[in-house]
């Protein structure tokens, strides 16, 4: 492969796609091809230590737009230390969240703008933008379920009402019709199994497309 591939996983809360990442990413290993796998926000120290600033429910004072440039500052550390040296060495590079976050959350969840989070972006990402996005669909209700039903600590975005959470899928779909060529979209309602499988079938053609 003379380019890597740069593959982003996106959904809201309890969709799913952080287990079928890993089992994607595990499977590529598996069959042989040079991958990565990374997450957002976080990903290398300092935009984890970002991370921890943006999740923390103690920040309940936290400006929409601070937020949004957290965000793209922990994207741009992260695609500088990460992202870039692994698409140059010809890796494939599987990454929980990306851009696409940005524009579903703050864009249009927080009531932004998808236009005005796309524009900061562009700054952090410097035209890297993913090569294939899957974006793990499910209903709303069903993902808050799941989150709770975990027992694990919920972060600042997590405890977010209900309608907030509607507004991130909704988002989700303005971005999903933005960018038809890109975005590939995955019933996450169906068994993990299921899931999982569709997910790869689209990873591994995208591969084969780029060797
Ligand atoms: P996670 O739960 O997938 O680890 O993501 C952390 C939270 O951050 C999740 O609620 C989604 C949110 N988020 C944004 O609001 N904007 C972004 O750009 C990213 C990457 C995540």
């Amino acid at each position: 492969m003379s380019k890597g591939l740069f593959i982003t996983f996106e959904g809201g809360e309890g969709s799913g796609k952080t287990t079928v990442c890993k089992y994607i990413y595990h499977r590529l290993l598996e069959e042989g091809i040079d991958a990565i796998y990374s997450r957002e926000p976080g990903g290398v120290d300092i935009a984890e230590q970002i991370r921890n600033v943006i999740l923390s429910v103690k920040n309940t004072a936290m400006d929409v737009r601070t937020e949004a440039l957290l965000y793209a500052a922990s994207r741009r550390q992260h695609l500088v230390e990460v992202i870039l040296p692994a698409l140059n060495a010809g890796k494939v590079v599987i990454c929980d969240r990306f851009i696409d976050s940005s524009l579903a959350y703050q864009g249009h969840a927080r009531d932004i703008g998808i236009d005005e989070v796309m524009e900061i972006n562009r700054f952090a990402i410097d035209n890297c933008m993913p090569d294939l996005t899957l974006f793990f669909d499910v209903d709303v209700e069903t993902g808050l379920r799941r989150i709770t039903g975990r027992g694990e600590k919920l972060d600042r975005l997590d405890r977010e009402n209900l309608a907030f959470h509607h507004k991130v899928h909704e988002g989700y779909m303005m971005v999903c019709e933005r960018y038809p060529e890109r975005i590939k979209i995955i019933d996450a309602s169906q068994s993990v199994e299921k899931v999982e499988k569709d997910a790869y079938k689209l990873v591994i053609e995208r591969i084969r497309k780029n060797v």
